[in-house]
Order: C-alpha cells, then structure tokens, then sequence
C-alpha cells in the first residue's frame, strides 16, 4: 500500500518538479572539529561522570563513542533508544562504560481537566493563556468566551493547577446583526501588555486581560473588517495577519495605541482567479500565506509593503509553518493522501530545496515549530519531530515520536512562563493544550547532549568522542547545508587520586572554547540512522514504519538527479 502512496506522491512531486525555483541538489558540508584530550581521575569507589562539554553547543544530533584501543579506534558503544516517557537514563545499566546522548525531548502530560459537561456540544476553537495573570480564555465557535483559573507553584515539584469557571460571556451581545458558527481566535500585543484581540467572522473585539469572565470589559475594534472565513491569525511584534480564505490576507498594523489597515494581498496578487487562503504565519519581515489550492507565497515586509520573495506551487495544501528558513508544508494527493515535506528555502537565491518527505497513516491538521522541534498535530496521533538537519547528514529519517492524546486536539502552544527551569543537562518548558473537551498541560523535557560514564575502581579507559551538530561553532553563518563534526579523546581512571570532590555524581561541564578549528570539506552521503526517543521494545514496530519514511526518500533523491 505504501509503494502505491509513494508512487503517487513521487508522480505528484514530479510534475512539480518543472518549477525552476526548485533545486534538487545542494552541495553540503561538514567542518570538523578537534578538541582538546580530557582527562578524569577518581578514587570513590564508582563514580558517574556526566560530560557536558556539549552544552555549549547543544544542536548535537548525533554521538558515537568509541572505546579505544590502544591508539585505534576500539568498538563502537551503541547508544540507547529513548523513548518520550522512559525514565532518564540513570536506571541504564551501565557497566564501567560511556554512553552518548545526543539532544533529545522528552513529552508529559502532567494535567488534565474536563472543560465540558457532557449534555453540550461545545466546539473551542482557541485559548488565550495568561500564567503572569493566573487566567486562561477560552473561545468556542458561537462566540462564547469562558474562563478557567490558572495556578502555578514553583517548587522543586513544579504544581499546577487548572479550575474552569462555571460562568461563560457570550460575545454575540456585541454584535447587532445574527452570529452563526464562526471560527474565532485571540492575538495579542507586545506593545499593548492590558489587551488582546478577539477576532472572528464578525471582527474584532478588545478584551481586557485583566477582567475576569463574570465581568468582562470589552471594546470593539471597528478597523477590523468582516469577513467570510477568518482560517487563521498571526502575530508578529506590532503586525497582525489574518487568512481570510477567498478574499486573501489581511495585513495590519498596531502602532500608537491604534489598529491601523495596511494591506490586503488577494487573488489578483497571486495571478489567481480564485484562492482560499487557509493559513499564514508573519514573522519577522515576512509574510508566508499559503492558498489551498496553489501553495504557499512567501513576501518580504518591507515599510509595511509586501514584496514576492518565493511561490512554492503545491495543490491540495493542508497545513504548514516554518521556523527561520526551513518549512514544513502539508498537502494531498488527489486520493486524499497526506504528506509532509521539510523545505529548506533560500532567500538569496530564491530557491527553495526539499530536504524529506513524511507520510503517516494519520490526517494532519496543524504544525507547529520552533528552532529545534516541530509538533505535528493530527486528528489523534501527534508527532514531535526534529528538523532542520540536511538529509545527507541524517542517517535515517528517525526523530520521530508519536504521541497520542485522547480526544481531538485543537491548539497547543507554549506557555509562558518568568522563566524555563533550567539545570545543566535539561531545558523544561511547558505546553498548554486544547482539546475537544478538555485542557492538558504537558512539561517538555529537552535533554542537552551529554556523554555518562560509570566506573568501578580500578578501571582504565579511553574513549574517542564523536558528535555531529547541525550548528558550528565560531561558524557565524546559519546554513541549513551545514554541519559540524566534533572528536574528542577522553581517559577516565578510575583508580587514581581523587580530584573532584568526593560525591558519586560528578557533572562536569567542560568549556569548548578553546579548541583549535579544522576546516575540512567533507562530501558525503551518509544514510545510516539512530532512532530517538522511542521505547526499545517498540523498535522492531519504528523499523518497519521507518521503512517507509526511507524508500520514500530514496524515490525523492532518485526522482531529483
Ligand atoms: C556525522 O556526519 C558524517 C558526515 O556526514 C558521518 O560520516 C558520520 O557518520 C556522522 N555521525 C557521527 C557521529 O560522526
Ligand atoms: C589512554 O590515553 C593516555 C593519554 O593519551 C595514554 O597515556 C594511555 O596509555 C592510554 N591508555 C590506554 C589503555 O590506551
Ligand atoms: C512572574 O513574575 C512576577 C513579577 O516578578 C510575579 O508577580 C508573578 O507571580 C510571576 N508569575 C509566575 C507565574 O511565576
Ligand atoms: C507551593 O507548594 C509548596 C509545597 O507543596 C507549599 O508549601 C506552598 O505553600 C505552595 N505555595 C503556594 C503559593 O501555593
Ligand atoms: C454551574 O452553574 C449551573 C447553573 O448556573 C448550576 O446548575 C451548576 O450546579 C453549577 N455547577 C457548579 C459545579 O457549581
Ligand atoms: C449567517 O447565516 C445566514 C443564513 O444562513 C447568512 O445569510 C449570512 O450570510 C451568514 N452570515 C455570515 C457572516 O456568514
Ligand atoms: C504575478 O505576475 C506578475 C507579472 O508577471 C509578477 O511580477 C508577479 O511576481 C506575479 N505574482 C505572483 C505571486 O506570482
Ligand atoms: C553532498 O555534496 C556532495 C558534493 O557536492 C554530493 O556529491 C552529495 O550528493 C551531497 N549529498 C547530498 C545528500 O546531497
Ligand atoms: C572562536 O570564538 C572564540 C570566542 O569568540 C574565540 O576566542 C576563538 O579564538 C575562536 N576560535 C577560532 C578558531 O576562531
Ligand atoms: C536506516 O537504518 C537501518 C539500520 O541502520 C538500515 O537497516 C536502513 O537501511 C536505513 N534506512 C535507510 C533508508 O538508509
């Protein structure tokens, strides 16, 4: 079934192919890096030894250790699968051995609270979190605004806890004309810290944070114009977009206390004669819209004027966002087949290069990405994936993590907090989700790179470390056809004098400072792999899966020469 959906999809990218923007191959590279030799020396009777060396450069996506033999390269240590909710590896057996640990997530739900009573049928289409106030919004699609309490307790054992409000405000009382079923969202400004936007079909409405829902104050925003099919909205510092399906994207402005209308980008724009803009995302100076039916269109903002940088022509579009220069763009087959593709674009050039393709037996809805992840949000499985890495340097197309959640989900973003909690080898952040009845809270455990050892006393040993980053280091230029790769000797003897202190756990972090940069071009294509996160017993299941991620690459990079 898979050889028929990647026939298709290659038949698909085929015809595409004749866009001259598309390029279909990229020179790539790798720079290496020696560091200097680390020595480590204990006398407990076992020591643990966490290097950390890696934290200052913490896009590590690959690490091999070696054990060496006498001055050879010596056998190669295999690095242990992690799943998303395993234990960390602490409980690994390890046994007077080094393990390496490249970057990796880690995803729990930690909450989970009941929005509806189950006589109603009440479809949420968006939440407005607000930690520093203890508040979340919600907005359902007859426009009706509710409230829940939220507390957070920072402890060593973070505490939240989520109360939904019995009360709701219907915002239809705003609005003198009859309000139907409405697709309706928050935007917020940084330069207005005591409002947000309500926008829907009907326009805009200014709610104060402050407020609670029993007394809402509220004030209409009359620049806002109606629409048709408001699909989507975006913030970026003072812009706001919104897609408005068939009358295009609407681009404003909120300088001075005052909305202002800039523009409106509609078919004419796009040499179309008709579109439906189902999606956009404004970042800095750009603007990425994307039309059902003709792909996506990514504009320079320049002086609050917009300018076609790129047109990427995809039919049957579905879903995308991008981080930086690299998209993820979801579209269909005319057999209602979804894929995923990872895109690198080059704005210089205006050329744009597609690094991978993902199928998958779920329907996807809605991507969400930042510089490291991108959450990939189904009808009820969701993926955490790792991205902007060049396939030639990726082994496999691993990185993938399902994650399946009850009902529906509808929005999941990142809640703000003062700060992330942050220890040497972990990030934590946390997300908040909406789904079709309930809110969930989940902790995102990022794990920096990191190589563990245990010795028992009397043990001697050499390693050689070798890691790749998709980022170098003193490399300024960000190039998403770049890599490092990193080698570093370590000796541990476990027998000598103590050194460190004389607890068990040793967490050394090792400055990277200094080390002596090698440029050395390297040109290879390289497609072995590693699977993240995944719990071991399910391998033999992700191999299969991953079969398919993998000849369907192959029929991509063969479909490019
Ligand atoms: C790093 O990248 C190089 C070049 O693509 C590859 O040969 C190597 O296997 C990769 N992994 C590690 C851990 O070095
Ligand atoms: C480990 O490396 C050190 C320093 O390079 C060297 O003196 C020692 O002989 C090596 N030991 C082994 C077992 O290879
Ligand atoms: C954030 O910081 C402000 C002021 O420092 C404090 O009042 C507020 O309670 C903090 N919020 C959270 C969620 O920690
Ligand atoms: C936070 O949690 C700690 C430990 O459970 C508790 O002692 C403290 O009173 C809590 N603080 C708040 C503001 O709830
Ligand atoms: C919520 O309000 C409704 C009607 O106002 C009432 O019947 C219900 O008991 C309330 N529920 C709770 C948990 O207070
Ligand atoms: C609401 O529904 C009515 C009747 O179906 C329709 O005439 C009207 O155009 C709709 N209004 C909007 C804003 O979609
Ligand atoms: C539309 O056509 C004009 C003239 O050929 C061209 O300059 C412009 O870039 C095109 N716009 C898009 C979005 O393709
Ligand atoms: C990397 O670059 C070399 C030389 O330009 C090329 O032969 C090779 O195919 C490239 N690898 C990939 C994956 O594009
Ligand atoms: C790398 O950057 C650091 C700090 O900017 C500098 O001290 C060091 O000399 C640089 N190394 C090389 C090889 O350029
Ligand atoms: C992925 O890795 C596995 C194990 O190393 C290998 O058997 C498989 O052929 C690889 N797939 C591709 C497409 O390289």
């Amino acid at each position: 079934m898979y050889i028929i959906q990647i026939g298709l999809i290659a038949s698909f990218l085929i015809g595409n192919s004749l866009q001259t923007n598309r390029i279909r191959s990229h020179p790539n590279y790798t720079y290496s890096v020696n560091e200097e030799l680390l020595s480590f020396k204990f006398a407990t009777s076992e020591a643990h030894v966490k290097l950390l060396r890696f934290k200052i450069n913490p896009t590590i996506y690959d690490i091999d250790v070696f054990r060496n033999d006498g001055d050879t390269l010596g056998e190669q240590i295999e690095t242990p699968f992690l799943s998303l909710d395993n234990q960390y590896l602490d409980e690994q057996q390890l046994d007077n051995d080094c393990v390496g640990l490249p970057k990796h997530p880690k995803l729990n739900e930690i909450l989970s609270v009941n929005l509806l009573d189950n006589t109603l049928d009440i479809y949420y289409t968006d939440i407005l979190s607000l930690p520093q106030v203890e508040k979340i919004f919600l907005l359902t699609d007859e426009l009706e605004l509710r409230q829940a309490i939220l507390k957070y307790n920072q402890t060593q054992q973070p505490q939240w806890k989520v109360e939904v409000k019995n009360t709701s405000f219907s915002l239809k009382t705003q609005y003198q004309q009859q309000i139907n079923y409405t697709n309706a969202y928050f935007a917020c400004f940084n330069n207005n810290q005591d409002q947000c936007l309500i926008l829907s079909n009907y326009g805009g409405i200014w709610l104060d944070k402050n407020s609670e829902i029993e007394q809402p104050i509220l004030t209409a925003e009359p620049v806002v114009k109606e629409s048709k099919d408001l699909n989507k909205v975006s913030v970026f510092e003072q812009y706001l977009a919104l897609a408005n399906g068939n009358a295009g994207a609407d681009l404003y402005r909120y300088q001075d206390n005052k909305l202002q209308y800039l523009l409106r980008i509609s078919s004419k724009d796009l040499n179309q004669t008709s579109i439906n803009i189902i999606s956009l995302k404004l970042t800095k100076n750009r603007l990425s819209i994307l039309d059902e039916h003709t792909g996506l269109y990514i504009f320079d903002i320049i002086d609050s004027q917009v300018s076609l940088l790129l047109s990427l022509p995809y039919q049957r579009c579905v879903a995308f966002d991008h981080s930086d220069n690299t998209y993820l763009l979801v579209a269909e087959t005319p057999n209602n087949i979804e894929y995923m593709m990872e895109i690198f674009i080059l704005p210089l050039t205006k050329e744009y290069y597609i690094n991978r393709i993902y199928v998958d037996d779920f329907s996807f809805r809605d991507i969400q990405i930042d510089d490291d992840y991108a959450i990939i949000i189904g009808e009820d499985v969701h993926l955490v994936i790792r991205h902007s890495i060049f396939n030639g340097f990726m082994k496999n197309n691993t990185d993938l993590v399902k994650t399946f959640f009850e009902d529906e989900l509808i929005r999941f973003e990142y809640l703000e907090l003062n700060q992330t909690i942050q220890t040497q080898y972990v990030e934590t952040s946390y997300y908040i989700g909406l789904s079709k009845g309930s809110l969930h809270i989940w902790r995102f455990n990022d794990f920096n790179p990191v190589v563990i050892c245990r010795f028992q006393y009397g043990t001697t040993q050499n390693y050689t470390i070798r890691a790749n980053s998709s980022k170098c280091e003193n490399h300024t230029n960000q190039d998403l056809f770049e890599q490092c790769q990193i080698t570093q000797q370590i000796v541990i003897q476990a027998s000598g004098p103590l050194l460190e202190s004389d607890s068990n756990y040793l967490i050394i972090g090792v400055c990277v400072s200094a080390a002596i940069i090698i440029l050395v071009i390297l040109g290879l294509l390289c497609r072995k792999g590693r699977a993240l996160a995944k719990k071991i017993q399910e391998l033999k299941k992700q191999a299969e899966e991953l079969k398919k991620y993998g000849a369907l690459e192959a029929e991509q990079q063969s479909m490019g020469h």
